[in-house]
């Protein structure tokens, strides 16, 4: 089909343009018609425009239905002022149609793109069933236009500071990461598999060995685990590895990129955020001491707290036994929690056991009403008071440092156990009581990473981030005896409680890495399988080095204020993998399954 091309965008027309004739290609978003009166919002991507027509002169006008593709002619015109649309940038002006050319009609939609209210309720299936269709969405695009300057910024700054962007194989080995594998079948002889890449971990290592020294990759990965909110089987990284470097550089210069990308990013897209500042530093230790995880959401306190010692010897059963069992028991302030009926005390203990716990006990702090006073003027109220002196109530009422209105919600459990609720808990809290700003990005570094975590299932040692970290060198001594005590020299990048990056500083000598997949249980023959060519290539002068990976979906997800992955990829998968719009996984035909030497299970 033939047709003119524009010669201007939608989004551009101003009152400076009227009175000249103009071509426009795009879509129809909306039309209006009123019988004697036609009028169209006609969309690029640049942004919408009115068009209006005389429907005398265009009989066919029903043709011109909404998302039908239209190259359009017609005249700049005023508007009248009782017609002008302050909330469009084009909106003291109209295009007085005089041809128009359907360059594609629209079937009717199988939902409204152009109405964000009642985009609302269409079911994320189905939007991303009709992908291409829900992309034409501002708000979609929006997100692409967010990625692509990211990326670019990225570039830009690494490219700038002497990196190289290399590529790495996508069809290749096994490459740990925690996760499961996508294996494709090698045809040319059967028994044989690639496997995609969790990371382009060994490679980057490996260029390093080559001397490129500074190295990175817009990478994607692949991993076989459910989709979650935050989690797609195959994601973004930003993949960098530097030779002759510190933790302390590696985190310095993170930082800068952190700053000069997002702040760019927020001017860029007028985005309602303060500038990210300076990371604040916090151990891994101290993290799950204060917030109970690994990633905490810092833009707000109600830090944990402690109150074993304080409870001890009690009547309390459920705090004794679990004392006695080696546990402890840890809460966190609630504030103007007190003012919480017994039922919506109980939806948050309900809350508490969809995450683990046996129960949550609580303890409220008000000024005036029934209650036992303490010695600090506060009176504490709760089933649970009966069990413990005035003392020991004020003793509680210190270590959270209550303040009147205040609910305690206290779990008794193991540390870990605990934390685990404890950390959901304060989040949950946070939301209610409005803590957590969404104009703030509260970047931070967790450092001081155990080198490794106990697998209860397989019981054995696994490596908390991967087999190729370094431990921290003083904690060498550590690796023979008590492993679990062992620090890694590992550290994540952070922001309002998202993981958005990890890295460490490697392992460059065999004989270590050797050390290391053997406490982690890899055989000799295996390592020798598994990983010979990383062993080998750490013989021949491997620099000391190490890196970092961000996780591109997740930085676009907090821009995006969306708590939705798929949100901020073009064409995601569903929850378990699946591609609504392409339909894959699909079936393969029987020729294939026979070049592949596969037989059906
Ligand atoms: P890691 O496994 O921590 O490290 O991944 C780095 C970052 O990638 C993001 N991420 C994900 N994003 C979306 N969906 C997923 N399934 C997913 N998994 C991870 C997270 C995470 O912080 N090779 C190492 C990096 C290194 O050591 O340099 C690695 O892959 O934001
Ligand atoms: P019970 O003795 O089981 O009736 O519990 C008494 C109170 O202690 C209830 O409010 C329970 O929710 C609470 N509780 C039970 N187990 C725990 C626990 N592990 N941690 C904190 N509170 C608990």
């Amino acid at each position: 089909m033939s047709f003119r091309s524009r010669t201007h965008t939608c989004g551009e027309l101003r009152a400076s343009n009227a009175g000249e004739t103009v071509i426009l290609n795009g879509w129809i978003h909306r039309v209006r018609d009123l019988g004697g009166l036609w009028f169209a919002d006609m969309r690029d991507r640049n942004g919408l425009v009115q068009i209006a027509l005389d429907p005398e002169k265009f009989p066919n006008r029903a043709e011109i239905r909404p998302e039908c593709c239209l190259e359009v002619e017609g005249v700049v015109t005023l508007r009248d002022e009782k017609t002008k649309n302050s909330e469009m940038p084009t909106g003291e002006i109209e295009v007085v149609l005089t041809s128009y050319n359907l360059l594609s009609p629209a079937k009717p939609l199988p939902f409204p793109v152009s109405d964000e209210a009642q985009m609302a309720s269409v079911s994320e299936e189905l939007r991303l069933k009709h992908r291409y269709l829900d992309l034409r969405r501002s708000y979609m695009y929006r997100s692409l236009a967010m990625r692509s300057s990211a990326n670019q910024r990225l570039r830009n700054f690494l490219s700038a500071r002497g990196f190289l962007e290399v590529e790495t194989p996508i069809i290749t080995k096994s490459t740990p990461e925690g996760a499961r594998d996508y294996l494709v079948p090698y045809r040319q002889e059967a028994g044989l598999w690639y496997a995609l890449p969790q990371s382009p971990q060994q490679y980057k290592q490996l260029l390093m060995v080559s001397g490129v020294e500074r190295y990175f990759q817009i990478a994607r990965c692949f991993r076989d685990e459910s989709s979650r909110a935050d989690r797609q089987p195959e994601f973004t990284q930003l993949d960098i590895e530097m030779s002759f470097i510190t933790e302390e550089d590696i985190l310095t210069l993170n930082q800068e990129m952190v700053r000069e990308v997002v702040n760019g990013l927020i001017t860029e897209f007028h985005l309602d955020k303060e500038p990210v500042g300076d990371f604040p530093r916090m151990t891994y230790a101290e993290a799950m001491d204060k917030y109970g995880c690994d990633k905490p959401d810092i833009r707000f306190g109600l830090e944990l707290f402690d109150v074993t010692e304080h409870v001890k010897g009690s009547e309390f059963g459920v705090f004794e036994n679990t004392i006695e069992a080696g546990g402890m028991i840890r809460g966190v302030r609630y504030p103007g929690g007190s003012g919480l009926s017994r039922k919506e005390v109980g939806v948050l203990e309900d809350f508490s056991r969809e995450f683990g716990a046996k129960g949550m006990a609580s303890i409220s702090f008000i000024s005036e009403g029934e209650g036992v006073a303490l010695p600090g003027g506060l009176i504490a109220k709760s089933s649970i008071t009966k069990f413990f002196s005035p003392e020991q109530l004020q003793a509680i009422a210190d270590a959270g440092k209550a303040e009147a209105g205040d609910l305690f919600c206290f779990i008794a459990d193991g540390y870990e156990a605990g934390n685990n609720v404890l950390y959901r808990l304060r989040l949950e809290i946070g939301d209610r009581c409005g803590l957590r700003e969404p104009r703030k990005l509260a970047y931070m570094w967790v450092t001081d990473f155990p080198l490794f975590e106990w697998d209860a299932d397989g019981q054995r040692w696994s490596a908390m981030h991967h087999p190729f970290t370094a431990p921290k060198a003083e904690d060498i001594p550590l690796l023979a005896e008590t492993p679990g005590k062992a620090r890694a020299q590992a550290y994540d990048m952070v922001c309002n409680g998202s993981e958005c990056g990890g890295g460490s500083i490697r392992i460059n000598q065999s004989d270590v890495q050797a050390q290391m997949f053997g406490l982690l249980g890899i055989d000799a023959a295996t390592q020798e399988e598994r990983f010979g060519h990383l062993l080998e290539a750490f013989s021949y002068g491997a620099p000391p080095h190490g890196g970092i990976a961000w996780g591109m979906d997740r930085l676009i997800m907090l821009l995006a204020d969306t708590e939705n992955i798929r949100e901020v990829i073009a064409f995601p998968k569903t929850g378990p993998g699946f591609d609504p719009l392409m339909n894959a996984p699909s079936t393969i035909d029987s020729q294939q399954w026979a070049e592949l030497g596969l037989k059906r299970g």
